[in-house]
């Protein structure tokens, strides 16, 4: 059943991730159409850095560089096929321009480029990269992009590559821009330190014992297993403690991956956070956050985050091409069937939070 080679199996389970839904998809429904905003791309001249990625190597990702780079008919067949009419596009994670001003920038050029020459540009939408390791050109640059490019947000690593948050202060001008622009920020994962995966016995993530598979085990724990996610949730929790949402009440921050284990956490984390805080953590989480579905395509979490957040803070998202479109499309099937939700509500999840959210 499962290939023998560790990378193989890994894009196997990369490609399934989390795919608990098995109905099949029936006749699209044109009358609801998706909207999805975490789905990927690649500047092709920063492909070497994708390539170059051990991470990436480990994860088996690399094979999916040439998918990345297309805005064309490949993309948009699969969106047709899925019901999906409009994409909101970003860069993948990518470390190194985090610190680099001239990179995001590229990135986020050839960006706009790459939907404009598109056979379909109404289609797409942008959200940006910005430098997150330099906050005032972080803040910059997302002007640039929603004034330059018509970008509608920003999409940005949840953390620094050297383990680094946004909590501080020296953010408070990026999430200025943010309000006044009335843009969201979308936290999204990063990679783990390479040691945390590759040290056995040591790494955060890797086992003590060196196996057969132990490589693929420390980097699916370190990243779509676990780890991931973990961190892209702790990066929100950090802005919470910081202050940041005392300080610009109006910033709106979306989070991928069903919530990134905060709804799962919701009444413990607002238990001990909120002690002495002028904000409550249950508070900001109903104010400030939006979640998306994205990878995750099982109805056990929306569960849980359908009884934890208003549906008016729910949309749905695929995070293509590390996840497919069809298992999305599968999953929103078996939603609407479910009896969690309502017409009205599903068709909010399906396209009009976002549309309303970044006016589409
Ligand atoms: C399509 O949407 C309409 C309007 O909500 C609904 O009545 C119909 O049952 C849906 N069809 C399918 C196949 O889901
Ligand atoms: C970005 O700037 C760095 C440092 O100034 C430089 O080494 C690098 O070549 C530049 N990269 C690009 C793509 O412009
Ligand atoms: C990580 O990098 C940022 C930006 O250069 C720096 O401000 C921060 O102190 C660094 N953090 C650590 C833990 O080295
Ligand atoms: C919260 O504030 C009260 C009043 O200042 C103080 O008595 C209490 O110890 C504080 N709680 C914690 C956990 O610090």
């Amino acid at each position: 059943m499962f290939p023998d080679n560790p990378l193989l199996l890994f894009l196997v389970l990369l490609f399934s991730a989390a795919t608990t839904v098995s109905l099949h998809v029936r006749d699209n429904n044109d009358s609801v159409p998706y909207y999805t905003l975490e789905e990927h791309w690649f500047s092709p001249s920063l492909a070497h850095y994708f390539a170059g990625n051990p991470l990436n190597v480990l994860l088996g990702a690399s094979a999916l560089a040439p998918i990345l780079r297309e805005v064309g008919p490949s993309r948009l067949a699969s969106m047709d096929a899925n019901n999906i009419r409009i994409q909101i596009i970003s860069h993948t994670p990518l470390p190194e321009a985090m610190f680099a001003a001239n990179l995001t920038a590229l990135a986020n050029d050839e960006l706009a480029a790459a939907i404009a020459a598109s056979p379909a540009p109404r289609r797409f939408r942008g959200f940006c990269i910005l430098p997150m390791a330099v906050p005032a050109a972080a803040a910059a640059e997302l002007r640039r992009c929603i004034k330059k490019h018509g970008f509608v947000g920003a999409l940005v690593d949840a953390h620094l590559s050297n383990g680094s948050f946004y909590d501080g202060p020296a953010y408070d001008p990026l999430w200025a821009e943010a309000v006044q622009l009335n843009v969201p920020i979308y936290l999204h994962p990063t990679y783990p330190d390479l040691a945390d995966v590759v040290a056995v016995g040591k790494g955060l993530y890797a086992p003590s014992v060196e196996g057969e598979y132990s490589g693929y085990h420390a980097a699916a724990l370190g990243m779509p297993a676990w780890g991931w996610h973990e961190r892209a949730g702790l990066g929100f929790l950090r802005l919470y403690l910081g202050g940041v949402f005392e300080r610009f009440p109006a910033l709106q921050v979306i989070l991928g991956h069903m919530g990134e284990l905060v709804p799962y956490f919701l009444s413990r984390t607002d238990h001990y956070l909120s002690v002495n805080r002028t904000l409550r953590f249950k508070d900001v989480y109903t104010r400030n956050v939006y979640i998306t579905t994205s990878g995750i395509f099982s109805l056990d979490p929306m569960a849980t985050v359908l009884r934890t957040t208003d549906h008016k803070r729910i949309m749905y998202s695929v995070d293509w091409p590390f996840s497919r479109n069809e298992d999305g499309a599968a999953f929103m099937q078996a939603l609407r069937e479910s009896g969690m939700v309502t017409e009205e509500e599903f068709r909010d999840i399906a396209f009009r939070n976002v549309e309303r959210l970044v006016g589409l």
